[in-house]
């Protein structure tokens, strides 16, 4: 079957069409960080207007690209949230007014759920049970997988989540947005020894904290003695810059493995996945290996494109809702919060 699957959950107008939820026949994202990136984050209200121009044009090159029409689609998958309300609305209703147009049946998607599954869209692929870590700028929480549809949530973050950290961060040292791929290219450049950021290990619990470390950022930018107005560039020589990126980021990493590792021995997983947005961080990546290796688990990590947000993701886990006939209506309403 193929599965038209639409995301428009944030910043990323995304169409896809996935063949039996395994195999990606097109993949199209139209980003907008362009716009956002002058207001050092996203601003709701703009993204909105540009997922409505770009939502038609983009569903058109997905269908193009793979090749068919839409007699040819056998159900639409489209996010219905955890996301920006306004952004979300764009697709759904979009996806809604297709569906009852051409009679295609409609599957509503979690967004985190699309995250959760993009694994399977690459092989190897995995198999359930396993643990999985989704990192995104909206959320970061530990999953024990038991099937399509069956997860369960062994921890979440408290404040912000993991990008979020990455994103503000960012800002403050005034590198803009997102601050996610910046910080990890300059973050290769520094000593992540450099600065000993606080680590929040939350004893006892799979629970992450991450808003702790970003004040601890700020506080050590204003000892260097840099101004931090607005946006205004701190003024921080560029090899310090990147010492704090890496100290900033080996924090960060130093905790989400440390609980992975936790997650996989409570739990005696064979097997983990990362997935999100800061899934496709490549010191992130290259330690999940590592303790991979360590604790003698196989580890799953999607490419670049399919860590960060897609559609390919939603019609992965539309098809699989899909096969177990659950349809949604015109009733479909969005949600800005929405849990797995
Ligand atoms: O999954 P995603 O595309 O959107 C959400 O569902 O939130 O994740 C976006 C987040 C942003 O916070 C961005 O800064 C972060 O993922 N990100 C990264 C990298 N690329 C994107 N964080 C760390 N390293 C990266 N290379
Ligand atoms: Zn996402």
């Amino acid at each position: 079957m193929l599965v038209l699957g639409i995301d428009t959950s944030c910043d990323d107008t995304s169409a896809a069409v996935v063949e039996d939820g395994l195999r990606i026949v097109s993949n199209i994202v139209s980003g907008q960080s362009d716009i956002h990136t002058k207001y050092g984050g996203i601003v709701p209200e703009l993204a909105s207007r540009q997922h409505i121009e770009m939502i038609a044009p983009v569903v058109d090159e997905a269908l193009k690209s793979a090749g068919i029409g839409l007699s040819d689609v056998g159900a639409v998958a489209v996010c219905h949230g955890p996301g920006l309300i306004g952004s979300l609305l764009v697709g759904c209703s979009f996806a809604k007014a297709l569906c009852y147009g051409r009679k295609i049946p409609l599957v509503a998607v979690n967004h985190l759920e699309g995250h959760l599954l993009s694994p399977f869209l690459e092989s190897p692929q995995p198999e359930f049970p396993f643990i999985s870590l989704v990192v995104s700028g909206g959320h970061t929480s530990l999953y024990l997988a038991e099937g399509f549809g069956v997860y369960r949530e062994l921890g979440r973050t408290r404040d912000d989540a993991a990008g979020e950290a990455y994103d503000k961060v960012s800002k403050l040292l005034g590198l803009g947005y997102p601050g996610g791929p910046v910080i990890d290219r300059l973050a290769a450049d520094g000593n992540p020894g450099a600065v000993d950021f606080p680590r929040a290990y939350l004893p006892d619990s799979l629970d992450f904290s991450f808003s702790g470390l970003k004040t601890a950022v700020l506080q050590h930018v204003r000892r260097q003695g840099a101004g931090i107005k607005g946006q205004q560039p701190p003024g921080l020589a560029p090899s310090v810059l990147a010492d704090i990126a890496a100290s900033f980021q080996a924090a960060v990493i130093d905790v989400l493995i440390r609980k992975v590792q936790w997650a996989v021995r409570q739990n005696g997983a064979r097997q983990v996945t990362l997935a999100g947005g800061v899934a496709a961080n490549a010191s992130l990546r290259q330690r999940m290996k590592e303790m991979g290796v360590d604790e003698g688990v196989e580890v799953f990590i999607p490419s670049v494109p399919l860590c960060t947000d897609n559609a390919a993701m939603i019609a992965v886990a539309g098809y699989h809702r899909a096969l177990k006939s659950e349809f949604s209506g015109p009733e479909l309403n969005p949600a800005a919060y929405l849990p797995l």
